[in-house]
């Protein structure tokens, strides 16, 4: 049994129980097949429906504010930060305080963690770096930017830097193997936040000058297939970036694989994108530097970032644009044979509900939208996500079929877009017509909805039979090139839920529930049917 579904026991008694177990749960892994992800928890797929708390939620005394908003949202798994600052405010000196109130708070509430490490980098900044990194730049250098100036960023170019947040991520990986290294609560681990520099497109430091002022290491030229050349030569006006995401990478790379000494379990970095210039109201410029932290793994940094931080098990981009086609775009970006999909951020607002199906209908192994918990700094009162809420108590109770089936690539999701309120999905011998927004009147277009909020999700359990779920959609069978109700029939449509694994039927969908396409009206329902020919 694990933790996340033991109802409440007291910390020592946990420790106990722990203690006393004969066997460990698996380490959760990241696995690909065909070029298809999986997260493996206790060795069987797991789809992370996520939320991430606000910044400066993870204390042991705001805790209590956190618990309820997550468990309304119908979150598998919780997302909280661990600040250097607090880890390590004096050097050497470890205060794992917020660590185990996490780990203890999530297993009471039947939850998994994603651990976020706050250190050298946040957002392009340093601002969880620990005082007596703050207070010392002589000895923790910062980054130089083109007019000699220091920015309020470490320099990537430090191997003081990095091995001071080295050896406080590796404590942090030492005590986690011991309090979760048999349970697993602890799913993943993210590698510093939107990594990068705010302010400079690269370290202008003398040492860094004079590196950028000589020929591309080779083994950067190996990896992206170039010639010869200085920085400038090769990558042209990328040359700043380029050097700039050389060296982080490799940083990142140093803290992440001593932190998988201590404790090996999935470690990712989540990106701070390149937006287009629309979406950019307060910056404008979308270059490296101000438009976003130069050096992170942007859209164009990816296979550098792959080549030079392979103990990063993947990249996950913090999607904050609901512009679909920017959206999607970034999807297809990041969803890559070496690379899990994994959304770790994205906006908490209606608008962006849909985009989990679209994740789902690329292979993401979760999402998880942020801000959620109840410290009144993105909702007040009892409020939270509402759409979200929706998505994730519609597919949660069958969260770990829905990852095998992805996994195994037998599903497929359709999502409204204005102007395309009907959608075709293929699954051979069989094709699914989704229509959105109700009333559906025979012969006429479907209405879709006003926000186009409409999406569907169909799995192909076996040749004729699916697994099919939506909200204000409905879903028809045909087969191909004949409209649905030709030459096929629907033999049995049942009505049900999963239960740790089981179908359990409640009802049998007939008459004008399915007479026109299974119809799912906005509270969703989740059907299992089968079809035939004659
Ligand atoms: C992205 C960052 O990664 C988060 O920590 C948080 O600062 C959000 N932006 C704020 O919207």
């Amino acid at each position: 049994m694990h933790p996340a579904t033991r109802t409440f026991l007291s910390a020592s008694l946990l420790a106990l129980i722990s203690a006393a177990r004969t066997f460990a749960v698996e380490a959760p892994r990241v696995v690909e097949h065909n070029g298809r992800h999986a997260l493996l928890v206790e060795g069987a797929p797991f789809l992370v429906l996520g939320a991430q708390i606000n910044n400066s939620s993870s204390w042991p005394a705001v805790l209590p504010k956190v618990w309820p908003a997550l468990e309304a949202m119908h979150v598998n798994t919780a997302e909280a930060p661990i600040y250097w600052e607090q880890l390590e405010a004096e050097p050497g000196k470890f205060d794992f305080s917020t660590a185990d109130a996490l780990v203890q708070g999530a297993r009471e509430h039947h939850l998994h963690l994603v651990l976020l490490w706050f250190g050298t980098w946040k957002n392009g900044n340093m601002h969880y770096a620990p005082e007596w990194v703050k207070a010392d730049p002589r000895k923790y250098p910062r980054m130089i930017n083109s007019a000699a100036e220091p920015i309020d960023v470490l320099s990537a170019n430090s191997s003081t830097n990095r091995d001071a947040d080295k050896h406080a991520f590796a404590a942090l990986m030492h005590h986690l193997k011991e309090i979760d290294g048999t349970d697993h609560t602890v799913l993943m681990i993210q590698v510093e936040n939107e990594s990068g520099g705010i302010g400079s497109p690269r370290d202008f430091s003398p040492a860094a000058n004079k590196e950028f002022a000589g020929e591309v290491p080779a083994d950067l030229l190996k990896a992206l297939g170039k010639p010869r050349g200085t920085w400038r030569d090769v990558f042209a006006a990328k040359a700043d970036e380029t050097f700039q995401a050389y060296h982080q990478s490799r940083y990142v790379n140093e803290i992440a694989a001593a932190g998988k000494r201590e404790f090996n379990i999935p470690m990712y970095c989540n990106v701070w994108l390149s937006y287009p210039f629309a979406e950019l109201p307060e910056r404008q410029i979308p270059n490296p530097g101000i438009g976003y932290p130069s050096g992170g793994p942007v859209q164009d940094m990816i296979s550098l970032w792959k080549a030079f931080a392979p103990a990063i098990d993947m990249i996950g981009p913090d999607t904050y644009s609901d512009d679909s086609g920017f959206y999607r775009e970034v999807l297809s970006t990041y969803s890559r044979p070496d690379n899990a999909l994994w959304i770790p951020e994205t906006g908490n607002g209606d608008s962006y509900a849909r985009y989990f199906f679209y994740a789902l209908g690329q292979g993401a192994i979760g999402f998880s939208p942020f801000g959620v918990d109840r410290t009144g700094w993105t909702y007040s009162g009892e409020e939270g996500p509402k759409l979200h809420t929706e998505n994730f108590a519609l597919i949660g109770p069958m969260d770990r079929e829905i990852a095998k089936l992805n996994f195994e690539g037998k599903l497929k999701t359709a999502v409204e877009e204005p102007g395309a309120a009907s959608q075709e999905l293929d699954f051979g011998p069989w094709q699914a017509s989704v229509r959105f927004g109700f009333p559906q009147p025979d012969g006429r277009r479907p209405p879709g909805t006003q926000d186009h909020h409409g999406r569907a999700l169909v799995a192909q359990l076996a040749v004729d039979e699916f697994l099919v779920t939506g909200v204000d959609a409905s879903v028809a069978f045909h087969v191909p090139g004949r409209l649905p109700g030709l030459r096929m029939q629907i033999l049995r449509a049942e009505e049900g839920s999963y239960e740790n694994g089981t179908w359990h039927m409640t009802r049998l969908w007939n008459g004008d529930q399915t007479d026109r396409g299974i119809n799912f009206p906005h509270s969703g329902a989740v059907i299992r049917i089968r079809v035939g020919t004659f």
